[in-house]
């Protein structure tokens, strides 16, 4: 089988994280998760860092230094990553990363129309706010029993914003991406809806 790369695409909490990560168990695919670059980036930020020198050093080890779950490095990642110097420094490696033997998925916002707009297989993963918002909210509120739903709301709300409307690599679907809206899926429908419609491309 010659080397495939699976772009995975969509806003906060769509699901593509886990849908990801289950599809390329499936297929003994590597894996990489590219909003842990953003996030390592925003702590190293937050820390006082300038950003575009912790993108241009990023190393992998740096994904394991920090609680990347915070919603405070969330919210930094999704500041740091409107910087076009940024976006440029994580290209590289991004790219490098796809080209893994025997395959390779990777999951963002700009992976199948600016990282690999090559990419065999392309999926947009969307859902309401509302879903997301609520999905993301049960995982926070086992860390935290004090945050709020509404807060979350917000945050999720801001960062699709300023991901969608950003000059540099807005969040789009390709044009040739498959949509799968995830709102009313268990985490098993859509594992199970991408992977039927991967198998019809491999
Ligand atoms: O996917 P995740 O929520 O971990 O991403 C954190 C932030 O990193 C996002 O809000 C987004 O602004 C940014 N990001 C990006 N491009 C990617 C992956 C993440 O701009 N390919």
């Amino acid at each position: 089988m010659s080397q495939t790369v699976i772009a995975i695409d969509g806003p906060a909490a769509s699901g593509k994280g886990t849908v990801s990560k289950a599809i390329s168990e499936k297929l003994q695919f590597n894996y990489l998760d590219t909003g842990k670059l953003y996030r390592a980036i925003g702590a190293q930020y937050l820390e006082g860092r300038p950003p575009i020198d912790a993108a241009q050093s990023l190393n992998i080890s740096d994904l394991n230094k920090y609680d990347l779950q915070k919603p405070e490095i969330a919210q930094a990642a999704s500041e740091i990553a409107l910087i076009p110097e940024v976006r440029a420094a994580l290209l590289e490696f991004q790219r490098n990363f796809s080209k893994k033997m025997p395959g390779a998925v990777l999951d963002g916002r700009d992976i199948g129309t600016i990282v690999c707009p090559n990419a065999k297989i392309k999926i947009f993963l969307t859902a309401s706010l509302k879903a997301r918002a609520k999905r993301r909210y049960v995982e926070l509120y086992k860390h935290d029993g004090k945050i709020s739903f509404e807060t979350i709301l917000e945050q999720i709300k801001e960062r699709d914003k300023r991901d969608q409307t950003r000059s540099s690599s807005p969040m789009v679907a390709a044009s040739d991406a498959k949509i799968f809206d995830t709102s009313a899926l268990s985490i098993k429908e859509a594992v199970d809806k991408v992977f039927d419609y991967i198998q019809t491309k491999i």
